[in-house]
């Protein structure tokens, strides 16, 4: 009985074999391979400070994957396919951990804290007391100090299922000048449906002020292209905070209507650039609804069909057209040449210089108190 159910199986299959077509066969061999190669894998990448730095890799069932390393969190590696199917690498970033641990890295990929974007003269008051930081970009304090978390070593557990991992780090009190001691965790997770999920939560034992973020660099052609300036943008944000010669919010809040800084219609980079002196390096004031994920910006590259939205949950959106990269920098990805505007960042964060701007939204929390950030950075093609 049981032989004659076997080989009745046997013939339905053949016969069910027969009536697919061969490509659609073939799909599903190409589908049930990368779902095997779903998951976390590791890389060794290196030593900092006696401990091993490893490169995690997420690659999700359609074959995107997402790489991490200890050092700095840092996105060492986003790998999406564009439309017609060819997986190419729209991050800028290093082939080894020297490379990411050279002088001029701009914060390649790396976690930015504990206040990303710059504090005037290196200073602010909070509660009566005067706290003194690094001026570590001319006058002004930039992306946490002299050892922002961009520099330091996260902790990286793998959690249940096979697309996330667990950063943590610790900070203590007084390092590079902010008061308390605030315990962070991010959360990076690599969706099915290829968006990259970065989740900031952060608590303290004083009042300190907050603002994480990530500095990956992105350039959707993967290296086809090498200048941003054709990707098209759009962001909704009706205003933007201007800035001074040293980047510094004036503390206005200016409408965009129709100038350099508007990209509430998507357009090309390139196109209003060079009105904007120095380049894009500002603030926009997302136009928000509530205080949920939304959607904040969509780039494409047209000609690769690269298409990437950012979702988020907080106020402001900083638009970095890569105006400092000059092509020097060592130990880059298959040698890559990283030249003037040749990626770009798109930083969710609160206001620049929020600890000294009375009227932009508090970056400050307090103990009790749970700092929460999200981010999704969502890839898609387009024909
Ligand atoms: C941020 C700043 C820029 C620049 C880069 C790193 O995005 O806003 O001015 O400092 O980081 O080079």
């Amino acid at each position: 009985m049981k032989k004659i159910s076997t080989l009745l199986t046997a013939a339905l299959a053949l016969q069910l074999a027969s009536c697919t077509n061969n490509s659609e066969t073939k799909k599903e061999e190409a589908t049930a391979q990368l779902k095997a190669k779903a998951g976390i894998s590791e890389q060794p990448f290196g030593t900092f400070e006696g401990k091993p730095v490893t490169e995690y890799t997420l690659t999700n069932a359609s074959g995107m994957q997402v790489s991490i390393i200890n050092y700095g969190g840092a996105i060492s590696k986003i790998i999406t396919p564009d439309n017609k199917g060819k997986m190419g690498d729209v991050v800028f970033g290093f082939a080894n951990l020297e490379g990411f641990q050279q002088k001029a890295n701009p914060y390649f990929g790396g976690l930015i804290g504990r206040f990303g974007n710059r504090i005037a003269k290196a200073t602010f008051s909070l509660d009566g007391k005067k706290y003194t930081l690094a001026a570590n970009n001319g006058v002004n304090a930039l992306h946490g100090g002299n050892k922002g978390y961009d520099k330091v070593y996260w902790n990286i557990e793998k959690q249940a299922g096979d697309s996330s991992l667990k950063l943590s780090y610790t900070s203590p009190d007084g390092e590079e000048g902010y008061p308390g001691t605030l315990k962070m965790e991010v959360i990076y997770t690599l969706s099915a449906n290829n968006e990259l999920r970065i989740e900031y939560s952060a608590t303290t034992d004083k009042a300190t002020p907050v603002n994480l973020t990530s500095h990956a660099y992105f350039n959707l052609s993967a290296g086809t292209d090498s200048t941003i300036l054709g990707h098209e943008l759009m962001m909704k944000a009706a205003q933007y905070t201007p800035a001074d010669s040293t980047l510094i919010p004036t503390g206005q809040i200016e409408a965009v209507t129709g100038g350099p800084m508007d990209f509430n219609t998507a357009k090309p980079i390139g196109r209003d650039i060079t009105n904007v002196k120095g380049g894009y390096d500002h603030n926009w004031v997302l136009n928000r609804t509530g205080s949920g994920l939304e959607l904040a910006a969509k780039l494409v590259h047209p000609a690769s069909g690269r298409v990437m939205e950012v979702f988020t949950t907080e106020p402001g959106l900083q638009f970095y057209s890569g105006n400092f990269l000059d092509g020097t920098l060592t130990n880059t990805k298959d040698g890559a040449k990283y030249v003037w505007h040749g990626a770009l960042c798109l930083e969710t964060q609160h206001f620049p210089d929020s600890p000294n701007q009375p009227s932009f939204p508090s970056t400050i929390l307090k103990p009790g108190e749970t700092y929460h950030h999200t981010c999704v950075y969502k890839f898609s093609t387009q024909q």
